[in-house]
């Protein structure tokens, strides 16, 4: 078809769909669970929708303050969302059943996987398996070769090298291209990881699902099975993949085919992880390789984003520098670099966990489907209907003062000093950097929870020490973090942020 044609075709069935959601997401919004202000007639929900867009942030924390422990709804272009807060819903909605609450449906409606990714990604959910069981539990095993491409990595990206003089540097950029070498190191080895055409096409992918996916779930039931897959990139992007990870996936099940599963040398990586659990038309090159995309879609952006993140707070907070720093090459000097070694890192440990709390989640997290046929009900019998969006509030949660004391302050080493009290009385500290909880949901919470954050605990805090103990850091102008970016319900680091670098040992 061509571009003109498709354009026009976008465009028209845009247009009906909006036309037709705006009428009817108005009149299907009675219900007991109260609206968002102002949103009583037909004009003041959209105007209330399009402020939702603008200030997504400002809407979860009134709601949050004014629904303490209770539910709201939020008006969307195209239907309402539900928002629960409070310790109690937390917990029943971390704790609900797939099939009654589902994350997998959940993520579906955010990004439209079965148009963007593939309807398999729904209905045969086993990424979480291979990372919890494979990645996981070979973490001290990949270690060598993470800390080995976070080396290269550092060495090779361009704008760091010979920087013996103080630089300044756009950070989300070779943030992005450190983590996405250094997972792939794990994911498919040498020398794919570090190929510059397969780096692009998977920090592509991740933004390609993510922008045509928010397109397709504007449109109404009836128009996506047309229009969803002209919008959707699926089909280029494996065909795109397919050239990189083809001939490798190829050989190793052809392999596996012939000697089993444990012939000697075969790769400690997520190829190998993925084809120990597929059966049927899972165990297919193209299906694997589909699933290596996913799993990089999972783990790229947010590892990066929270290398980010912490970069800023550490350059806008230099105070931490130094004790961070002792503690990294005390540690190194010590133990060497191992991922245990990571485990004694405490400070830099409960710094990124405080980085996280105040910049690394959205308004919203733990995005749930209703599938139960009689809607979700809490304990306390509110019912949220089938087929609604419930997610729960998350900022507010992380900067209350109930949970927190001086909540708006950025506090590097709370987490630290928490760890000795609760060492001085004997008892088990819970508020690692992984650690998850009801006023921590950075990585959701229960059933769902990340099942990737050990990876990228042990990624950003081997290159947080790494940077320390090789770099000298400040901030483009003192005490200055750059700002967040929002959109919608979605907050993420500033990608045009700088920081300064120079090599240490570095004459003044
Ligand atoms: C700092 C980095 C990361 C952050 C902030 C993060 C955050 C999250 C969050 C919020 C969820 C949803 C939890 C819920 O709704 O209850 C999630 C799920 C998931 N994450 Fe991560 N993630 C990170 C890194 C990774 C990495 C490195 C991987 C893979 C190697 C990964 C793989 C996954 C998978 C497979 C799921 C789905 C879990 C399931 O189906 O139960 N994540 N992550």
């Amino acid at each position: 078809m061509k571009d003109l044609d498709f354009k026009s075709l976008v465009i028209s069935g845009l247009t009906i769909a909006f036309s037709i959601l705006w009428v009817r997401s108005y009149l299907k919004h009675q219900s007991t669970i109260p609206a968002f202000v102002g949103t009583k007639g037909f004009f003041s929900y959209y105007l209330a929708a399009l402020h939702l867009l603008w200030n997504g942030g400002d809407v979860i924390q009134q709601g949050y303050t004014k629904y303490r422990d209770g539910l709201f709804r939020i008006p969307k272009l195209h239907r309402w969302d539900y928002v629960a807060n409070g310790k109690q819903r937390i917990a029943e909605v971390a704790s609900a059943p797939e099939e009654i609450l589902s994350f997998n449906y959940g993520v579906e409606d955010i990004i439209q996987a079965d148009y963007t990714i593939g309807p398999q990604m729904t209905s045969y959910p086993h990424n979480a398996t291979v990372v919890r069981v494979g990645l996981t539990r070979n973490l001290g095993r990949c270690f060598p070769q993470i800390l080995d491409e976070i080396v290269h990595a550092f060495d090779d990206v361009e704008a760091l090298k010979d920087n013996s003089d103080w630089k300044l540097f756009q950070v989300m950029p070779i943030a992005m291209q450190i983590v996405a070498r250094t997972s792939n190191r794990v994911f498919v080895g040498l020398p794919l990881c570090r190929e510059k055409k397969y780096l692009d096409l998977i920090l592509n992918y991740t933004v390609t699902v993510f922008t045509r996916g928010t397109i397709i779930g504007l449109l109404p039931a009836l128009l996506k099975p047309i229009l969803g897959p002209l919008i959707s990139t699926r089909k280029s992007s494996i065909r795109h993949a397919l050239k990189f990870l083809g001939p490798m996936i190829d050989e190793r099940l052809r392999k596996d085919d012939e000697c089993g599963s444990d012939w000697p040398g075969r790769p400690t990586d997520l190829i190998s992880w993925l084809i120990d659990v597929a059966e049927g038309e899972e165990r297919t090159t193209s299906a694997l390789t589909l699933r290596v995309l996913a799993t990089n879609m999972a783990a790229i952006h947010n590892t990066s984003m929270t290398l980010t993140s912490a970069l800023f707070d550490l350059t806008a907070h230099p105070e931490y520098i130094s004790p961070l720093r002792e503690e990294a090459e005390r540690v190194i000097a010590e133990q060497g670099w191992s991922k245990a070694a990571l485990g004694s890192m405490h400070k830099i440990d409960s710094f990124i966990r405080e980085s996280q709390r105040l910049t690394g989640t959205a308004p919203v997290q733990m995005p749930r489907k209703v599938l139960a046929k009689n809607g979700f009900t809490f304990s306390d019998g509110t019912t949220i209907p089938h087929g609604a969006f419930l997610t729960v509030s998350s900022i507010p949660v992380q900067y209350d003062p109930d949970h927190y004391e001086h909540p708006n302050v950025f506090d590097g080493l709370r987490f630290f000093r928490m760890r000795d009290e609760s060492a001085q009385e004997g008892g088990t500290f819970t508020r690692h950097m992984v650690s998850t909880s009801a006023d921590h949901l950075v990585f959701g919470h229960g059933r769902h929870a990340c099942p990737g954050r050990f990876f990228a605990a042990t990624q950003i805090k081997a290159m947080i020490a790494y940077i320390l103990i090789n770099y000298d850091v400040r901030s483009e102008t003192a005490g200055v973090r750059p700002p967040e970016q929002c959109w919608g319900l979605l907050r993420w680091p500033n990608p045009w942020g700088r920081i300064w670098l120079r090599k240490r040992g570095s004459a003044e």
